[in-house]
């Protein structure tokens, strides 16, 4: 009986062609290894993604509870024709990119999280994850939506994507912004990076474990230096804040 009910539970996940993994170098000299991860690689991802829910700077909090929730959802088999792309420096966890399939021909990209910034890490996890949906799933068109200031520099300005107001995108249910097949060849020659074959040296060493995050994102040491201010744009309350623990206001 439990078995069948986890058969209706469980989506019928369709075949996908593989992710053929690349290498790129990184503008600091570093490389960083772009590959596909398998299931049992998940609770890894897992416990280094937890942290960053707590971050609540450049909206890391949201999009890591957000990419938790996909991971485990993989993991425990709760979500349709997803797949995960990580990048990798000297084996350490560097950048997790996940999208699905929604119909045939259309792809849904659902997120971008860099784990070392600065290095534009994460602009390159996304054009990998474009070029999956374009030359490897074949989509037509991808949905994508912003959660995050940088993140639409990066994405929807940089690829200069088309809006899709009646599409609305299953991430916060909010209207789609859509890469098609015309946008991405434009952006091909100069955002999407990297080499095949990676050396066998190379790709063995990424597989081999994936290594936590040496320096990661974490919440500003002053509040005021945080990107995001939600509830109060001018800073005002933060300053007000900062001159009380600094003893200069009562
Ligand atoms: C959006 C994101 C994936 C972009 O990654 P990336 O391409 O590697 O970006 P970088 O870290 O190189 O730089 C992004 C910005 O961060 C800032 N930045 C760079 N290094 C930084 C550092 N050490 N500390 C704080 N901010 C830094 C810069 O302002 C930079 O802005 P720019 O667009 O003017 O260059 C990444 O910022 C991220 O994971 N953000 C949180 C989750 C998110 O928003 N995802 C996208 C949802 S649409």
């Amino acid at each position: 009986m439990a078995t069948e009910l986890e058969g209706l539970l469980r989506p019928k996940v369709s075949d996908a062609p593989p992710y053929p993994a690349k290498f790129m170098q990184l503008a600091n000299g570093e490389t960083m290894v772009v590959r596909s991860v398998e299931r049992d690689e998940i609770p890894l991802l897992l416990e280094y993604v937890q942290p960053l829910i707590k971050v609540e700077r450049d909206f890391y909090d949201i999009v890591a509870a957000r990419v938790f929730a996909e991971l485990l959802g993989q993991y425990v088999h709760r979500i349709q024709d997803q797949y995960v792309l990580i990048g990798q420096i000297d084996g350490e966890l560097a950048t997790i990119v996940n999208g699905r399939t929604l119909s045939p021909g259309i792809g849904v990209s659902l997120h971008t999280i860099a784990l070392r910034r600065g290095l534009r890490i994460g602009a390159h996890a996304f054009a990998a994850k474009m070029e999956y949906h374009m030359d490897y799933l074949n989509h037509e068109e991808v949905m994508i939506v912003a959660e995050s200031p940088i993140g639409f520099r990066r994405f929807l300005v940089e690829y200069n994507l088309e809006k899709r107001p009646q599409v609305i995108h299953e991430l916060g249910g909010v209207p789609s912004y859509a890469l098609t097949r015309e946008t991405f060849e434009k952006a091909r020659g100069t955002l999407v990076v990297g080499r095949r074959p990676v050396p066998k040296d190379l790709l063995d060493k990424a597989k081999a474990e994936i290594l936590p995050p040496s320096d990661p994102p974490v919440m500003a040491q002053d509040l005021l230096a945080a990107s995001r201010s939600v509830y109060d744009s001018t800073g005002s309350a933060f300053r007000g804040q900062r001159s009380k623990q600094e003893g200069r206001a009562k």
